[in-house]
């Protein structure tokens, strides 16, 4: 698959764990910063991953930051774009199969990195369950300005 992946510099560390984990895989990776531990605003990369996931330039975003608070809310800013705080490889598994998430975010100061690893294969791996439609259309009604 095409990801996009992007983190802030609390993230970095394990965005590049993740990254030669996916490429290793043979995903193809679009890292979009941060490149350095240099401190910077996750709004940035959130927003730099999502409308990479917009345009078509990558399937899915796989996100990170300190708690991964953050960088979902950044996300989930994007119109269109439904970003899931995970976990467990259980819960992001769930952000597929009931909330067609397009992208995850995790925080690196809370989450070891084998258990990122997995999580990032089970989001990946899953497919979206469509008798959650009418949840998601909601959302997305939502999102729409009221005038
Ligand atoms: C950066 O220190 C930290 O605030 C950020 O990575 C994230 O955890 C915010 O939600």
């Amino acid at each position: 698959m095409k990801i996009a992946l992007g983190s802030d510099h609390a993230g970095f560390d394990l965005k590049q764990a993740l990254k030669i984990h996916l490429e290793g895989q043979g995903h193809v990776v679009t890292d979009v910063g941060t490149h350095t531990t240099a401190s910077c605003d996750y709004p940035d990369f959130a927003q730099a991953a999502c409308q990479a996931v917009l345009a078509g330039t990558a399937e899915r975003a796989i996100l990170v930051c300190g708690t991964g608070i953050g960088i979902s809310i950044a996300a989930n800013k994007v119109p269109g774009i439904r970003c899931a705080v995970v976990y467990t490889p259980e819960v992001a598994r769930l952000a597929r199969e009931h909330n067609d998430a397009h992208a995850i975010a995790i925080g690196a100061r809370f989450i070891a990195v084998h258990v990122a690893q997995t999580m990032v294969d089970a989001f990946l791996t899953a497919t979206f369950e469509i008798r959650h439609q009418r949840r998601l259309d909601k959302i997305h009604a939502a999102e729409k300005p009221s005038c």
